[in-house]
């Protein structure tokens, strides 16, 4: 980063009063109408953005034809931040004119000449990135600024793990889907490398999965990166876009769209099938509660072949972003396919979640071995969606991520700068519970590990300091009574877990943990059934600002919950059940590696 890139706000701000309107010049047309030249140099058209006002929908000409349209809530009367629109590519080619149009709430809305944005819209070689956030988290993965919603297209490709992601680079509401892009390492640092999709005459770039086509089956190049995903215009159909420079930039396929559905469906999610050598997509069509399963020798030319899901599990609100893939039941030399199927709203403590089903998959049909009345949730707090897998990873591993958010609040949670962060990725496995059947596991990726800095000891403790980002790791050793920890702070603000072993069930309140109030749908209290009763074991808990994230040592249960705390959680109380903990509070410090 260098010092250009770190301006702030305020000297942007002042530097669009000294040069207002220099090199941008506005004409107020109707009072819902404005058209913006750009006459002088920039890289970026910065955008003042007042998130309570409606979007305005603008359509970017160059030497007079469309070259993008945008959404953006333009400021009227107070500027909440700036987002930058680079506009170079199209001053490079012309004569560059916005014709914006104020839609929306026309009961909301002053006559746009009034906006203070116009005065605020400046040219710029750099934007603001210099973090104002006290919630965004220090080793989860955010996007720079704007809105996120689900991971997408996750490739391990050369030692290097891409993360695709729903992008709004206009705003930190949900809008203009795009696909950004971050890669890493080490799954616990990341590197933001702008924006892989941009949306097309087709529509925006929804959510989507993507491979490595080692083989060169689709023509593309051999080891191309391909996406498939939806474009979602007047309808929803499913897009390819290739890449031959590792992921970083896309080519949109020049036959999409590649399957054109009727009925609302997206989120196709595809695989290399070794015994049956082609490729699967799986496409979740949302209201008929149902995947359908398609089979490709090129990756360009589908076959519906099946589809599985009427009847089965949680049939409520919309079916997305499946995932299908194999995995061993541990301690044993079987394995089983599983069907993520993320749904919003019906998950067990309202809005989003994800299920899944367990079964066995033959190249075309997926055969379910879980009861159609029983529902399984991978994760039992509010906050993990649109889980779904990498594509490649190494030594047969199958790692996850999800989004950490719901989408009953998260337009709303009190950040501003960015919206939402990813779940820490996740190993996922199966074991077989007491009751015979076979459950998914989640355990974090072993790279978290290396986040930790330090480690403070203790036994039979009941009050320990906390350092702010953490994660608590407990081995137990229970009687009858339930392990029950206290998050607390100064402000008199706590979250209070709960491990009944005797009662399989883990528990977590978050109804005090410090904001809550942005949205009805926030204050919560979930539980996870336990599947392996055992009155010993361990429990971690990683904190991050605005999370915690809890998991049984084997990955018998998940738990990822949001919180808003005014000030950091700095005491752990051991309220009951402490004579059989053994806690270690390991500090996190994403920089110390
Ligand atoms: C899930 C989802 C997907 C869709 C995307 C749009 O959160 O609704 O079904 O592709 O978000 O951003």
């Amino acid at each position: 980063m260098n010092a250009k890139q770190l301006l702030t706000t305020a000297s942007l701000l002042s530097a669009s009063i000294a040069i207002a309107g220099e090199g941008v010049t506005t004409h107020h047309l109707g009072n819902a109408n404005a058209m913006v030249r750009i006459d002088g140099a920039g890289k970026y058209l910065i955008l003042p953005v007042q998130e309570s006002m409606p979007d305005s929908k603008i359509d970017i000409l160059v030497n007079g034809k469309v070259a993008q349209t945008l959404y953006v809530r333009l400021a009227d009367n107070q500027v909440d931040y700036t987002v930058p629109l680079d506009v170079s590519p199209y001053t490079a080619q012309g004569k560059v004119l916005l014709n914006v149009i104020a839609e929306g709430d026309r009961a909301h809305s002053r006559n746009a000449s009034e906006y203070i944005c116009w005065d605020q819209m400046v040219l710029a070689d750099t934007f603001d990135i210099a973090n104002r956030e006290k919630y965004r988290p220090a080793y989860h993965h955010t996007p720079l600024y704007g809105w996120m919603n689900d991971p997408n297209g996750m490739v391990y490709k050369d030692g290097k793990w891409h993360l695709y992601y729903q992008h709004n680079p206009y705003g930190s509401k949900w809008q203009n889907m795009t696909w950004g892009h971050s890669v890493s390492d080490d799954l616990v640092h990341w590197r933001h490398c702008g924006n892989a999709i941009e949306p097309t005459g087709l529509g925006t770039v929804f959510s989507g999965s993507g491979i490595v086509d080692k083989n060169n089956t689709a023509g593309f190049g051999e080891d191309a990166v391909i996406a498939i995903f939806t474009s979602a215009g007047v309808s929803q159909v499913q897009s390819l876009a290739y890449s031959n420079d590792n992921g970083c930039t896309f080519t949109f396929y020049d036959g999409n769209p590649i399957i054109p559905n009727q009925k609302e469906a997206r989120d196709p999610n595809m695989f290399w099938h070794e015994p049956s050598q082609q490729w699967v997509l799986v496409l979740a069509e949302a209201l008929e509660h149902q995947m359908l399963i398609f089979t490709s020798p090129n990756l360009k030319d589908w076959t519906p072949v099946s589809s599985f899901g009427k009847g089965y599990g949680c049939q409520e609100g919309v079916w997305e972003c499946p995932d299908l893939f194999e995995l061993p039941i541990a301690g044993t030399d079987e394995s089983r396919w599983v069907l993520l199927c993320n749904i919003n709203p019906g998950g067990p403590y309202g809005g989003s979640a994800t299920q899944y089903f367990i079964g066995d998959f033959d190249g075309t049909t997926f055969t379910c071995e879980t009861a159609p009345s029983v529902t399984r949730w991978m994760d039992y707090g509010k906050d993990n969606y649109a889980t779904v897998s990498w594509s490649n990873a190494p030594d047969g591993r199958r790692t996850a991520i999800g989004w950490m958010s719901n989408w009953e609040y998260a337009n709303d949670v009190p950040t501003q700068q960015y919206r939402s962060a990813n779940t820490l990725p996740r190993e996922l496995g199966l074991m077989r519970g007491d009751d015979g059947e076979i459950y998914l596991t989640s355990i974090p990726s072993p790279e978290v590990e290396t986040l930790r800095e330090s480690t403070a000891h203790y036994r039979g403790k009941r009050e320990m300091p906390l350092p702010e980002l953490c994660e608590i790791e407990i081995v137990y050793s229970l009687k009858n009574d339930p392990l029950e920890l206290v998050l607390k702070n100064e402000a008199g603000e706590n979250v209070v877990i709960t491990l009944d072993a005797a009662n399989q069930k883990f528990v977590m309140d978050r109804t005090k943990s410090g904001l809550t109030d942005f949205n009805h749908h926030f204050p919560a209290v979930t539980t996870a059934p336990i599947q392996k009763a055992n009155t010993k074991g361990s429990l971690r808990l990683f904190i991050d600002r605005c999370s915690i994230e809890a998991f049984d040592g084997e990955g018998d249960f998940a738990m990822t919950n949001l919180v808003f705390p005014t000030m950091p959680y700095s005491q752990l109380e051991i309220a009951s059940g402490s004579k059989g903990a053994n806690v270690k509070v390991h500090t996190l410090n994403p920089s110390s590696i």
